[in-house]
């Protein structure tokens, strides 16, 4: 395709308008899945239902699987929101991951402070771990059995159970796992083992163990509590392949990169960064199967109770509006599938201004906020070239004006807005970014607006 054809092609697709697919079909179109935790409690509110159901194709429970809600009492089951979370993911055609059958945190009382002889103990925990996992046998594709074993020095944390049962008690609930459903996905999970460290090292070094002795072990889940500014893609790629070349699947199963509150747009655009890379990570590892995120809003995330100061770490903002965040991880699956520069774009040619890394710029257009009359919009651009003063251009829908822009000078004809580089943001280097934003009247802007720098348009990305 030659540049001017490409360019029109472009053109066309721009006004065409196309909708954004949805979290669930990007990933799908990656083979991989896209999970959410889903608070029992907030299953009732149509507006998280609704993001649950459509956005995500597997769910994990936040606490309803959990020890402590499953047996309040020794030999006594409940079931409710167990049940409930499954029916959910039926009706709206989703995987659940079960979580979580054996971990030191959110015993019942009479497990935690009860007095058991070492075989009863063991008894104790086998027959949970047998129990859960046949109540729920062909309806939870993967099981967390075994929660949180390591000290961040990389030895076994001294839980009841490690304490009283030693290592061998991952073993037993592993095989109890197995044994209860022999085609679940049997999987330990940990935080901070995201990166190689020592805690990483020990539980490499536990897993190993594990295949060696054959104890049934299909895959190891990276949680991924992160902190933002602080995420390292590549770091995170390398360590989850290490453990795919154990022969495991690996998955990314409580996602969420928290702040100090309050958050502010160029907060909001490291973690979309942040949240990209992590994706990204996982898209890169072909045994890497899939994201969950710990949470839907900032509203209902555990973060504020658990981090005083810090928040705002989901992909939906307090009032469930998508955050740049969201948007990253969109584009991470659409892009993974193949399709980064949108309809008309040809990525086998190298001539084709779409394609990032061969044209001059890529943006990133994202609505952090709309409402009836207005939006909040970031602009993110990044150049091949090296630029010493920059011109911006795109287009609003019609009657939608620039009320206020930041990072740039703005002004409006018509549609068409430009903006040019402040005193302080001119000089770019080759292969960096530039970002500005402003806040719309008259209605909202459109998500993914073509951006077009110094008169050559971008490609999405
Ligand atoms: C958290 C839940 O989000 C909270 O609602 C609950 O009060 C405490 O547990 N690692 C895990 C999750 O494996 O189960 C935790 O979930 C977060 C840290």
């Amino acid at each position: 395709m030659s540049a001017a054809a490409a360019t029109l092609a472009f053109g066309l697709a721009g006004t065409s308008q196309a909708a954004a697919p949805t979290l669930r079909e990007a990933a799908d179109a990656t083979g991989r899945f896209i999970g959410t935790a889903v608070n029992d409690g907030l299953l009732n509110n149509s507006t998280y239902r609704n993001i649950a159901a459509s956005e995500f194709d597997s769910v994990t429970a936040e606490n309803a699987m959990k020890w402590e809600a499953v047996e309040p009492q020794r030999g006594q089951y409940n079931w409710a929101g167990g049940d409930r979370l499954v029916q959910f993911a039926q009706q709206n055609d989703q995987l659940v991951y079960g979580h979580t059958l054996v971990w030191h945190s959110q015993m019942p009382q009479w497990l935690q402070n009860g007095s058991f002889s070492n075989s009863e103990l063991r008894t104790i925990m086998t027959d949970h771990v047998t129990t859960q996992v046949g109540r729920y046998r062909g309806d939870v594709q993967r099981w967390d059995v075994v929660n949180e074993a390591f000290n961040e020095d990389g030895s076994l944390r001294q839980s009841k159970f490690y304490q009283q049962l030693g290592e061998s008690y991952i073993a037993d609930a592993f095989r109890a796992a197995r044994a209860a459903d022999p085609n679940a996905k049997l999987f330990i999970n940990d935080y901070n083992t995201e990166v190689r460290n020592a805690k990483s090292d020990g539980l490499f070094r536990l897993v190993q163990r594990l295949k060696s002795q054959g104890v049934p072990i299909d895959g190891v889940g990276f949680q991924n509590h992160l902190i933002v500014g602080n995420v390292n893609g590549s770091a995170i790629q390398q360590n989850l392949q290490r453990f795919a070349d154990l022969g495991l699947e690996v998955v990314i199963t409580e996602l969420d990169i928290r702040m100090r509150t309050p958050s502010d747009s160029s907060k909001l655009q490291q973690q979309a960064r942040d949240y990209r890379a992590v994706a990204d990570a996982c898209l890169a590892v072909s045994a890497c199967s899939g994201i969950t995120v710990w949470g839907i809003s900032d509203r209902d995330s555990w973060v504020p109770d658990t981090f005083p100061g810090e928040g705002d770490a989901c992909p939906w903002d307090g009032n469930y509006q998508p955050k740049p965040a969201y948007h990253a991880l969109l584009t991470a699956f659409t892009d993974a599938a193949g399709d980064p520069g949108g309809p008309g774009e040809d990525p086998e040619d190298p001539e084709d201004p779409g394609e990032p890394g061969t044209g001059s710029c890529t943006a990133v257009f994202t609505v952090a906020n709309r409402w009836a009359t207005g939006s909040v919009v970031n602009v993110t651009v990044r150049t091949t070239q090296a630029l010493n003063g920059w011109r911006a251009e795109f287009d609003l829908p019609s009657g939608v004006t620039v009320a206020n822009g930041w990072n740039g000078g703005f002004s409006q004809s018509g549609a068409r807005v430009t903006v040019t580089n402040a005193a302080y943001n001119g000089t770019v280097a080759a292969g960096g970014t530039f970002s500005f934003g402003f806040q719309t009247n008259g209605g909202a802007a459109q998500d993914g607006t073509a951006v077009s720098l110094g008169g050559q348009r971008c490609a999405a990305g």
